[in-house]
């Protein structure tokens, strides 16, 4: 009797001192197990007679209960506990700003950009993208696009020449992109629709030049293309690029060597302080050259001038991108300074599409 009451004070006591599931398991294991305390009291029930196994079975199996009961009921505090401070050591502030990792942190250049923009937009004219090389030949930049030797139009190119290889030749940075003309002319058959995006090079610096700038330069040569092609074709270009709905352009006649007619196409805009508005306003902003391919130019690169003909022309895309997105000064896309770039860089997965947005 006494060791039944004993076993049960003792059992309560170590069960609700139990501080987690696993010192209540071996509470249990220690009181309900095959070689635990209540299961030894059972055992010896054989060895009594009929009648005291009859009281004294009915005492042990309901203290085996009780203790059962205990344990249960110590298990769900136990958890319920467990389950309380899991969740206070997890919580999360939802209002906290997000930590963006390196991959959302870095920006596209808005060279890149516009770069980006403008195939998405010549894109879905038909017009495929063509790149030469930095390094140019004489010929190519200026001789093939029907500039003469000794012509003065050269020299209005501030060109940078390497010193002067075999045969005496010197090689140049190309001024223009001028030059893929001539080789996509050489390389492909018409009918030719291309845009021709790079580097160019002059000596040159101040706010609005840097010795390295950006060009495209598009070319298309077929048997009817005519200038009527090429008005339309820019009037897409530039209303896309800017984004409005309608935009007024002003041919003016010109002079490139490797066209004829040349015009220079002015946009009207409006000027607001340092602002410019495209679409609206009394103002005019020149924004590219272009014209008809020079018959020279079409013999030049093995094309027969009485079947081909085309247009092309050549905008500056760093100037494009000034005038869009607002910074006044060239040289800072230039410097590699992360805070410029933060500040006027594109998000990476924001890719320009025609149908999704082009500036996101
Ligand atoms: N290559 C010219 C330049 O850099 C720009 C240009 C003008 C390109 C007229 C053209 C064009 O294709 O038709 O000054």
């Amino acid at each position: 009797m006494t060791d039944i009451a004993e076993l049960e004070t003792q059992t309560l006591a170590a069960i609700a001192a139990a501080a987690d599931e696993a010192a209540l398991e071996a509470v249990r294991v220690g009181a309900l197990g095959k070689k635990g305390g209540i299961s030894a009291l059972l055992s010896t029930l054989g060895k009594m007679s009929p009648d005291e196994r009859k009281t004294e079975g009915a005492k042990i199996n309901a203290l085996k209960d009780r203790a059962a009961e205990a344990i249960a009921a110590r298990r769900d505090v136990l958890q319920a506990q467990a389950l309380e401070k899991r969740l206070s050591a997890e919580t999360l502030d939802v209002t906290l700003p997000v930590q963006e990792t390196g991959q959302e942190l870095g920006r596209i250049h808005p060279i890149s950009q516009v770069m980006d923009e403008l195939t998405a937009i010549f894109a879905d004219m038909g017009f495929s993208v063509a790149e030469g090389p930095d390094i140019e030949s004489d010929d190519y930049n200026f001789t093939k696009l029907n500039f003469p030797e000794g012509h003065p139009a050269r020299e209005m190119h501030d060109t940078f020449f390497f010193a002067p290889g075999e045969g005496g030749k010197r090689k140049l940075l190309r001024t223009h992109t001028s030059p893929v003309q001539v080789r996509t002319m050489l390389s492909k058959a018409p009918p030719i629709r291309v845009i021709c995006p790079g580097r160019t090079y002059r000596c040159d610096s101040d706010q609005t030049h840097t010795p390295m700038f950006h060009q495209v330069e598009g070319l298309v040569i077929d048997e009817t293309t005519h200038m009527g092609h090429l008005k339309w074709a820019l009037e897409e270009f530039l209303k896309s690029f800017f984004e409005v709905t309608s935009v007024k352009m002003r041919f003016r006649p010109s002079f490139f060597p490797f066209t004829e007619p040349s015009a220079e196409v002015d946009v009207q805009c409006r000027r607001q302080g340092g602002d410019i508005r495209f679409g609206e306003g009394e103002d005019w902003m020149e924004i590219l050259g272009c014209g008809m391919v020079h018959p020279n130019v079409l013999r030049n690169c093995g094309l027969d001038p009485d079947k081909y003909q085309g247009f092309a022309f050549g905008v500056g895309i760093d100037r494009l991108a000034m005038l869009k997105y607002g910074m006044s000064d060239l040289r800072a896309f230039f410097e590699a300074d992360v805070r410029w770039l933060t500040h006027y860089g594109f998000r990476p997965l924001d890719f320009p599409t025609l149908a999704g947005g082009l500036s996101g």
